[in-house]
C-alpha cells in the first residue's frame, strides 16, 4: 500500500530525513517512533504531498507522490500535528467545508459527514462550535476531517499529544477501530503507544531509520542480552564481587536488601546468551543461598535507548 525508497529531504543544509526506506501493507498500523526532530513529520508531509522530497521516491497505492499527487491525495487522510480547525464553525459546518475543499459532491458529503461523525463519536456535538469543545473532542473532529473522503490510508501525526489520560485512552481506542480496513501510519515519541497500537514499528532518529520490527521482536532482540535478577543470602560485598568476577557477567547492580543477609542484584551478561543456569549453579557451589532468580522484562524504552545509542556510536 505504501512504498518508500531512499527518501531524503534536506531543508537547506539541515537534514529532515536521510535515505529512509520502508513498506506498509494494507490494513496495517505502522508506528513511527522517534524523539523530537527525528524526521517523523517530514516523512509524513512527503507522503501526504505537502512537501516534495529532495531525492528518493514514495508511492501510495502504486501512485507516486510527485507524479500522481492528485491520486495520492484522494486516497489519504491526514491529521497534522496542529489541525487547522476553524474555531467559530460548528462541527458539521466544518466537515462540510473540508468536504468541499476535497472536491466531494453534495450527495457524497451528506453521506460521509454523518458516517464520520458517527465513527468518531461526535454526532451529538455536531451543532456545537469547535471553539467550545474540549481538546479531546477537537482531536475527534480532526480525525473526522481526515476520514471525510473515506481514505485507504490514514496518516496521524502525534495524535495523542496534549490530551489528558482519559482522552488518550479514547483516541487510541478510536484509532484501533479505524484500522483494519485502512492502512494507518501514526507517529509518536511515546514508547508504550506503539506497543499498544502498532503491528510494526519504525524507529527513526536524526533523520535516519534505525530499525523496523514488530514490538514483540524488538523486545526479544534485546532480551537476548540477558538481564537476570538474583536474590542471594550472604554478605552483600562478597556476593557482588563474586558475581562481578565471573567471565560471563558484564555488570552487577544492587537493587535492594530485604534484610542484612538477603540481597537482590541485577546481573547483565556479557554475551547474548542465557546465563541463568551457570549463574545459579555457581552461586550455590560457592556456598551462598539462592533465594530467587528471574530474567527481567525489558521495556520498549530500554530497546529504544539501546538502538539509538548504538546508532550514535556508528
Ligand atoms: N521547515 C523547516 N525548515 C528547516 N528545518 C526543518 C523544517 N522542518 C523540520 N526541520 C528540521 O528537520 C528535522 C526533522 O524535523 P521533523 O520532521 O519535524 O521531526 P519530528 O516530527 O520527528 O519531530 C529537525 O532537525 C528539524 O529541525
Ligand atoms: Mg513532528
Amino acid at each position: 500500500m505504501i512504498e518508500v525508497q531512499n527518501l531524503t529531504k534536506y531543508y537547506g543544509k539541515q537534514i529532515g530525513i536521510l535515505d529512509v526506506s520502508f513498506k506498509a501493507d494494507k490494513g496495517e498500523i505502522l508506528g513511527f517512533l522517534g524523539p523530537n526532530g527525528a524526521g517523523k513529520t517530514t516523512a509524513m508531509r512527503i507522503l501526504t504531498c505537502y512537501l516534495p522530497p529532495t531525492s528518493g521516491a514514495a508511492r501510495v497505492a502504486g501512485f507516486d507522490v510527485l507524479a500522481d499527487s492528485r491520486e495520492v491525495r484522494s486516497r489519504i487522510g491526514y491529521l497534522p500535528e496542529n489541525v487547522p480547525l476553524y474555531l467559530d464553525l460548528t462541527v458539521s459546518d466544518y466537515l462540510e467545508f473540508v468536504g468541499k475543499l476535497k472536491g466531494m459532491s453534495k450527495k457524497r458529503r451528506r453521506e460521509r459527514i454523518d458516517d464520520v461523525m458517527e465513527e468518531c463519536g461526535v454526532s451529538h456535538v455536531r451543532d456545537r462550535t469547535i471553539g467550545k469543545l474540549s481538546k479531546g473532542y477537537r482531536q475527534r473532529v480532526g480525525l473526522s476531517q481526515a476520514l471525510i473522503n473515506d481514505p485507504e490510508v490514514l496518516i496521524l501525526d502525534e495524535p495523542t499529544v496534549g490530551l489528558d489520560p482519559q482522552q488518550i485512552i479514547e483516541i487510541r481506542a478510536l484509532i484501533r477501530n479505524l484500522a483494519g480496513r485502512r492502512t494507518v501510519i501514526l507517529s509518536t515519541h511515546i514508547l508504550p503507544e506503539v506497543s499498544l497500537l502498532c503491528q510494526r514499528v519504525i524507529i527513526i532518529n536524526k533523520g535516519k531509520l534505525v530499525t523496523v520490527d514488530t514490538p514483540e521482536n524488538l523486545k526479544s532482540r534485546l532480551q537476548r542480552s540477558v538481564m537476570v535478577d538474583v536474590t542471594v543470602r550472604g554478605g552483600l560485598e562478597e556476593i557482588q564481587s563474586f558475581l562481578e568476577s565471573r567471565p560471563d557477567v558484564r555488570a552487577v547492580t544492587h537493587i535492594e536488601s530485604t534484610d542484612e543477609s538477603t540481597h537482590s542484584l541485577r546481573v547483565e551478561s556479557t554475551e547474548n546468551r542465557d546465563i541463568r543456569e551457570s549463574l545459579s549453579s555457581a552461586v550455590v557451589e560457592r556456598g551462598f543461598g539462592l533465594v530467587g532468580l528471574y530474567t527481567t522484562d525489558v521495556s520498549l524504552e530500554d530497546i529504544f535507548v539501546h538502538l539509538v545509542t548504538k546508532e550514535d556510536v556508528d
